[in-house]
């Protein structure tokens, strides 16, 4: 709050009760189109020591009646001129962000100049520096509205226009980059010091996909000629010390490029495709019309410096970005409420990806892991929103797993409903319709419904908040020889919202032959009434019955299993998918004990013995998965009340360590069934390592002999980051005698690093042992640094996944003081971070009480409405 607004309270102490200002609300209902179109603008950016001049011209033309509405924020107007003459300030009025014109004439051409300051804008959104000292270089982000803090603009994005830019700067920084085609390059007359360059793209684009840099940056190159013949010169530019960590990034670009020939028929469509590393980016990458923009993390990668996780997600983002080409920028969204249509069909796309590079249940595996953790808790919190929300405040606080990871569940779901053949003709058809426009979901499911129009009643997954919950049990009837399975829905009614109804929900189902193991049927069941019943005939013997095989809806499943039905799915079925499902069933089950579970941990130990051995040969990637136990927030996410941290620890932990000891005579057998090898990208080389690590974990847990040994051995003798820091990990997380000093070796040896310094903050911060005195020596060490999102989260997201010591009072001192700091500086970030906490309302006391006050004592001293709107919901538990 700023002083202003104190003062207009105590000063009209009759005010109504809301928050003094409370930022604007936008509705989905209100849409309108815009007046004015703009077809082209023309860019002159010229980049000086201290600040930024920024001339456009807009060329418009009136498509309804209207104001002439253009936003800008933080911008100094120095001019503005329309069709010629000079406008003064009583010929258009400027407030909240706007400039109106009123009665502008059908054509109108806008002359503006601007002043911006890039070496200040410590958001990151906009035109900003990036780096410090003499290592400096300026990149923008404009998705969603950063594009209006460069120039005044209807800065919206059904408006398409045709970009042509002009960037100028001083010669130290020779990248001068823009979307599309380099027109000319060359000195700036009488300014030896200065040079410029002109780029033109030629496809109409909304302003949230303008990009340019302006950087000093090497370059690796290659091409890829298209199935349309177009020679592509694909660039990406880093700084020099990192150009030997972008071949796995071009790769992973060529893949991505092909796999999208010959999976949805979508080829690249300009002759240059370019992507840029920057070191302080708010998100992972940003799809700029040819002309990406990378979060480091997300496109460096190495075997000696990235880990096969890290290194596996830059080829997923690549790709991703790559993917928006066709899904977001050459059809792109009506208005922001529609964000899901091109982020939930992109990740859907870069799954599908992925899933063709490693094993397909691994794939699933893990992107269900990653929905159940983080969109189920969001669904289950007060931040839930629909796929397609209705209102915001702030679009920022809406790039949310809920609208990407649900948002890709949703198209899933169309897609299997439709079978491959008709989805794929109905996505030829959403590209041949729309090609070139900004449109809705329904006009994405009309156009999916080309051969079928069952899909249609899918559009409530998008209206709908909440993670519906399926029930079922099972009726056997030797007499007639039939199953009856009975599945009822239900959603909590999220308040705000209409009560709830219920959703198609296709569930993947295949009947086990108790004797043989054999599958003896497969079927599709849609439920999609509150409950319903499913007979199947001809059934021999009562059968064990898999459903929601590879997680055929994101819901969650409640069935009358019994724990041996689970044990014997684990061993016969044959969806990798659902051996993992049944594990973390069990894995549940023997962890919610307290909360009425009988089950014992035994038939779970037995078949993990009995598996592990021989999957462990065939897919060591699966069998490193089966081992897993839920994160403490997935946990913590299905406990809506007296959520205590400790006790969910300490029952992680004794599990671990029960598994651990159950199977002692086995890790140093496995152990050396999985040798270090030189290093090799393959799949089957990634799944040896990661069994390698939990091996070596598990080994330390139960104190088998030699173990400390062998840890210190793969640290020593790694040959790549995924050895080397799985031992560095394990050593900290049992705080072996000499955990400290390779915790100095591995920072001495990678200093120059900045990537991999991120790691050795990260695995101090989340160590299971963290102290907030830990932390707080993190963020006083000489390499914090508060101007790159990157290392703020290796100390301040990675802490927060230590609940117990997060829902602290210094804990939470600690995470919402951070919060405070970077509210001004950086609110998308701060905001963000800010969600993390939104589950504080189940805590048990006296945590819950503590974290109410701390959350409403940094209310008062919020600023940003980013995090003035995610505070309120929050709060609103
Ligand atoms: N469209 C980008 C992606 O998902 C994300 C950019 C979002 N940026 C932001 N500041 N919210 O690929
Ligand atoms: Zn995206």
């Amino acid at each position: 709050m700023s002083t202003a607004e104190t003062d207009a309270q105590i000063i009209n102490p009759d005010m109504p009760d809301v928050p003094p200002h409370a930022p604007s609300k936008i509705n989905l209902k209100d849409y309108k189109k815009p007046s004015f179109d703009v077809e082209t603008i023309d860019l002159d950016i010229k980049l000086f020591e201290t600040y930024a001049q920024i001339d456009s011209v807009l060329k418009m033309v009136r498509q309804t009646t209207g104001d002439l509405v253009l936003f800008g924020e933080d911008l100094e107007l120095l001019m503005v001129k329309m069709n010629g003459s000079q406008l003064g300030t009583e010929d258009y009025q400027q407030q909240a962000g706007k400039l109106t014109i009123s009665d502008a004439p059908n054509e109108v051409t806008l002359e503006i100049q601007v002043r911006i300051c890039p070496q200040t804008n410590t958001a990151l959104e906009g035109f900003y520096m990036a780096g410090s000292g003499d290592d400096t270089m300026f990149v923008t982000q404009c998705e969603p509205e950063g594009f209006r803090k460069i120039t005044f603009y209807p800065d919206r994005p059904d408006v398409l226009a045709i970009f042509t830019t002009r960037l100028e700067a001083d010669k130290r920084y020779p990248t001068l980059l823009a979307n599309g085609n380099l027109v000319e390059a060359g000195e700036v007359t009488d300014e030896p010091n200065r040079h410029y360059a002109i780029w033109h793209d030629p496809t109409n684009k909304p302003s949230y996909l303008f990009a340019c840099v302006v950087a000093d940056l090497d370059v690796l190159t290659d091409s890829y000629k298209t199935s349309e013949g177009r020679n592509v010169l694909l660039e990406i530019y880093a700084k020099s010390a990192d150009i030997d960590k972008c071949d796995v990034g071009m790769q992973a670009l060529k893949d991505a490029m092909k796999w999208d020939e010959v999976n949805y028929g979508r080829a690249y469509d300009l002759d240059r495709y370019m992507i840029v590393a920057v070191s302080q980016f708010n998100m992972g990458a940003m799809e700029n019309k040819g002309l990406n923009i990378f979060n480091t993390a997300c496109v460096l990668s190495s075997p000696e410096t990235t880990t096969d996780a890290r290194s596996f997600s830059v080829k997923a983002i690549i790709a991703h970005e790559y993917f928006h080409n066709w899904t977001g920028n050459r059809i792109t969204c009506r208005d922001w409420f529609q964000l899901c249509l091109k982020e939930g069909f992109t990740v859907y796309r870069d799954q599908s990806f992925s899933a063709d590079q490693q094993s397909s249940a691994v794939q699933r595996i893990d992107d269900v892991a990653t929905l159940r953790a983080h969109q189920f808790s969001e669904d289950a919190g007060p931040l839930a929103h629909p796929v397609r929300p209705e209102s915001f405040v702030e679009i920022n606080n809406f790039y949310t797993t809920t609208v990407y990871e649900k948002g890709a569940e949703i198209v899933r779901m169309i897609a299997n409903t439709l079978g491959q053949e008709d989805f794929r003709k109905g996505t030829d058809e959403y590209f041949r319709r729309y090609d070139g426009q900004a449109v809705t979901v329904e006009d994405f499911l009309s156009a999916l419904s080309i051969t079928d129009n069952k899909i249609e009643d899918f559009i409530d997954w998008y209206r709908q908040p909440g993670t519906p919950v399926v029930s079922g049990h099972q009726n056997y009837d030797s007499a007639t020889q039939t199953l009856t399975i009975t599945l009822s829905q239900q959603t909590r009614h999220v308040s705000g919202f209409d009560a709830p109804k219920p959703l198609p929900i296709p569930v993947a189902t295949a009947l086990f032959d108790k004797d043989s193991g054999n599958i003896i049927a497969e079927r599709m069941l849609l439920l999609d009434q509150a409950t319903q019943t499913f007979a199947c005939e001809d059934v021999a013997s009562e059968p064990v019955v898999s459903l929601l095989r590879d997680f055929s809806a994101p819901v969650q499943l409640n069935y009358d299993y019994q724990d041996e039905d689970l044990a014997f799915l684990l061993t016969h079925e044959t969806n990798g998918f659902n051996r993992w499902q049944v594990t973390q069933m069990l894995v549940n089950r023997i962890l919610l004990q307290g909360q009425g579970s009988k089950s014992s941990p035994d038939v779970y130990l037995q078949a993990l013995a009995q598996t592990l051995p021989r999957l462990a040969a065939d897919d060591a990637m699966l069998a490193a998965r089966l081992l897993d136990i839920p994160s403490a927030q997935e946990l913590a996410s299905a406990i809506n009340k007296n959520y205590d941290p400790e006790l969910i620890k300490a029952q992680r932990e004794a599990l671990y360590q029960q598994v651990a000891e159950a199977l002692k005579d086995q890790w140093a057998g496995l152990y050396e069934q999985l040798p270090m090898q030189s290093y090799e990208d393959s799949a089957d080389a990634r799944g040896t390592r990661a069994l390698r690590n939990v091996v070596l974990d598990m080994a330390l847990t139960a104190n088998v002999n030699g173990a400390v040994e062998w840890a210190e051995q793969q640290y020593n003798n790694a040959s790549c980051m995924t050895e080397r820091f799985g031992a560095l990990k394990a050593m900290v997380n049992h705080q072996v005698t000499n955990a400290d000093e390779y915790l100095a070796d591995f920072y001495e040896r990678f200093q120059e690093n900045d990537l991999v310094i991120d790691l050795w903050f990260s695995v101090q911060a989340s160590a299971d042992t963290v102290s907030t005195d830990v932390i707080q020596s993190l963020l006083e060490h000489q390499d914090f640094d508060w101007n790159t999102p990157n290392r703020v989260r290796s100390v301040i997201s990675a802490f927060s996944s230590q609940p117990t010591v997060l829902w602290t009072q210094e804990g939470l001192e600690i995470y919402t003081g951070v919060i405070k700091k970077l509210d001004d500086a950086n609110p998308v970030l701060a905001s963000r971070l800010l969600q993390t906490l939104a589950r504080w309302n189940t805590l048990v006391e006296p945590r819950r009480q503590m974290a109410h006050n701390k959350l409403l004592d940094l209310q008062k001293h919020a600023a940003s409405k980013h995090v003035i709107e995610s505070l309120e919901s929050v709060l609103k538990a």
